[in-house]
């Protein structure tokens, strides 16, 4: 009941084409010796008859006796014989050679098809995933996180920004908040915002813009001639800030994102530098943080942030 089970031998066409094959071979071979001991009676046969017989004794061909001649005319088609088994095959015959071709042929396509079934199921699994990626981008804002340019500011009520290339004002809190939000990041500024620094502020890539080509700086900050190469330098940054000053403010208001904007709540009416004005059919107030006067606060202050409206 629980034998071995009988295994029925399978013979497919090719195997089948390749034992006939081999039978035709040894048929062939079979051949060329049965016709090499014939040739060798014959030979003997037609020696005897001429010169024991005396069969056609005084018959000549070109002086030779036709003997000779008839042994040496099936000698010269038994090698024809030989040759064309053992070493061009010529006797499998002219369709053995088609099919083997055909064969060939079939055997090259299957594989050519076999490939090209691969290569559409590879574009199709690529193409898959492609749409995927698109959808997952789509649907979660966050992994396709814009850059988002942001111009970090101190500014008076009267939008003052700095005197005589200096601030005005020193509140400790908002400095902190400047090294905070802009640490690791890209800070660009302009030459004179740059000069105003005693040194480079640590942990920050320093892009400074100016128009001079042989403009000196120390190993590691920047030099660029105009903004859109300021913000290129920056371009892996997701945050890049734009640190002033008032020439370098204007022109980047129409290419910000964001703006933190620290109001110290004063005039200063000596002030050389200002702030542009913030125009609220552009920009929304998202966030405000109010700061009151104290010891180490020479001025109430509060912490604003805008975004850029979407139409
Ligand atoms: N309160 C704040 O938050 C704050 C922040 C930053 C700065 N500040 C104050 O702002 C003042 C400095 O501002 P600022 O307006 O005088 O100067 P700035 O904007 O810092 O720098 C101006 C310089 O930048 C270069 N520049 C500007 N636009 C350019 C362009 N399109 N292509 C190439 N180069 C360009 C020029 O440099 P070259 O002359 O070398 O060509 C130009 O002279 C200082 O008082 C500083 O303390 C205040």
């Amino acid at each position: 009941m629980f034998g071995k089970k009988k295994t029925i031998p399978q013979i497919d066409k090719e195997q089948l084409a390749l034992i006939k094959y081999a039978e035709k071979r040894i048929k062939q071979k079979k051949g060329v010796y049965v016709h090499f001991v014939i040739f060798l009676i014959g030979a003997v046969i037609l020696i005897l008859a001429n010169t024991v017989l005396g069969i056609g004794e005084t018959f000549k061909i070109a002086g030779l006796d036709w003997f000779v001649i008839a042994i040496v005319l099936w000698l010269a088609f038994f090698v024809y014989h030989f040759v064309s088994v053992f070493i061009t095959h010529k006797f499998m015959g002219k369709d053995w050679e088609d099919q083997q071709r055909e064969s060939l042929v079939a055997k090259q396509q299957e594989r050519i098809n076999k490939i090209k079934q691969e290569l559409i199921k590879e574009e199709t699994e690529m193409a898959k995933s492609e749409v995927f990626n698109e959808r997952i981008l789509e649907a979660v804002p966050a992994v396709k996180k814009k850059v988002e340019r942001t111009i970090i500011v101190a500014a008076g009520e009267n939008n003052a920004i700095g005197k005589d290339n200096d601030l005005i004002w020193h509140l400790s809190d908002d400095l902190k908040r400047f090294k905070s939000l802009t640490n690791g990041h890209h800070i660009i500024m302009g030459r004179k915002t740059f000069e105003s620094f005693p040194k480079p502020l640590p942990n920050r890539t320093h892009i400074v813009i100016t128009r001079q080509h042989d403009y000196k700086v120390p190993d590691g900050v920047i030099v660029v001639h105009n903004m859109e190469d300021a913000l290129d330098a920056a371009k892996r940054d997701k945050q890049p800030f734009i640190i002033g000053g008032g020439e370098i403010y204007k022109q980047s208001m129409g290419i910000a994102d964001k703006i933190e904007i620290t109001r110290v709540h004063h005039n200063f009416p000596h002030a050389d530098t200002f702030f542009p004005n913030i125009d609220r059919s552009k920009w929304k107030e998202i966030d405000r943080i109010e700061r009151k006067k104290d010891e180490k606060h020479e001025f109430a202050f509060t912490f604003l942030t805008y975004e850029r409206k979407s139409f």
